[in-house]
């Protein structure tokens, strides 16, 4: 007999498929990554991230504002450091007058309401282009978590609602966690970058902020004895599982379309919300094929998304959640 079952009688037109559809994305997915730099009046558009800009403060919040009414509420600061200001040791970054200090202030008097979030890593800062101070060669982690637990401190203090280690030493969010308890910053979060790998898709984001690690001898010239190799997936559980109990309250899969099995495996394993970053080199990817016309932009940016919530994240930092936003109608 022919099957009693016909799977086309749920997709046979817009209104059944919107009834059984089984993933739905909104606004209140995302997480929004903003670049920001020094100066005034400046909407600087990034090569290698078209449609994408580093804003000084003035249009930081005109932005935030943005952002806010069509319903996003949530952003994820980085900044631009100028060259002069960078060390070994991303001192600058202490700075209580700094600029991702001065940034959050701008975003919370433009925007009480929006959620911020804030990029704790050396790298920005760091003449050497690393996310750790650099020794003989090597980035050393203990005095590295100390400098991060500071840099959270600072970022709290200035206003951060959340922050964002971004970095893969070990031990950092213990230390983060004691540091912010210690200044009785008892509310501020902590969203770890838990299993990032060592991904060529950050390409257009060290454009943006200046940051890819520096050509010069004894200074590694990738970040492959801190972020981890794409190959592993059992890594990537342990390094989650260790940063929830040293205290993360949101953990991260980085980057996004590549590591979707890892979004699901951490998934079902945590009890605490998962995140996932659909990077810069994913987001160029995309723009680069739909300039040519080989691929549907639209289309393709609200496939992806939508598997990202598929795959079981929770909250997306995607550079295409404006596009996203407009495509929800
Ligand atoms: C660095 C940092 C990187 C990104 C976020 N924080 C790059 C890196 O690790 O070199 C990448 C984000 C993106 O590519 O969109 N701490």
């Amino acid at each position: 007999m022919y099957p009693l079952r016909r799977n086309r009688r749920l997709r046979t037109n817009e209104s059944i498929r919107n009834l059984v559809r089984e993933t739905i994305i909104s606004p209140k997915d995302f997480l929004v990554p903003l670049f920001v730099a020094e100066g005034k009046g400046i909407k600087e558009e990034i090569a290698s991230m078209p449609d994408y800009y580093r804003l000084s403060l003035d249009y930081l919040a005109t932005e935030v504002k943005e952002l806010w009414n069509m319903g996003l509420h949530a952003v994820l600061l980085f900044v631009k450091v100028p060259d002069d200001l960078k060390d070994n040791r991303g001192t600058e970054a202490l700075n209580d007058d700094g600029l991702m200090q001065r940034a959050i202030k701008t975003v919370k008097d433009a925007c009480p309401g929006m959620l911020v979030m804030t990029d704790v890593a050396m790298d920005p800062y760091s003449s050497f282009g690393h996310d750790g101070i650099v020794e003989n060669g090597e980035i050393i982690n203990d005095e590295t978590t100390v400098f991060l637990a500071e840099m959270s401190v600072s970022h709290a203090m200035a206003g951060a609602d959340f922050v964002a280690p971004s970095d893969m030493m070990d031990g950092r969010i213990l230390s983060i966690r004691e540091a912010l308890e210690d200044e009785g910053l008892v509310n501020t979060g902590i969203m770890s970058y838990s299993a990032k790998y060592a991904s060529a898709f950050y390409g257009p984001f060290r454009d943006a902020l200046d940051s890819a690690p520096v050509d010069v001898k004894n200074v590694p010239k990738d970040k492959n004895t801190y972020q981890m190799d794409f190959a592993n997936r059992f890594e990537a559980l342990k390094e989650t599982e260790m940063d929830i109990d040293e205290g993360a309250d949101i953990v991260m899969v980085k980057p996004g379309l590549c590591y979707l099995d890892i979004v699901r495996e951490i998934r079902n394993e945590v009890d605490v919300p998962v995140a996932v970053y659909q990077v810069s080199g994913e987001y160029a990817m995309v723009k680069a094929a739909a300039e040519k016309g080989w691929l549907d932009h639209d289309a393709v940016v609200m496939e992806q998304l939508t598997a990202m919530k598929r795959a079981g994240a929770n909250i997306i930092a995607s550079y295409f959640a404006k596009d996203a936003v407009r495509l929800l109608g």
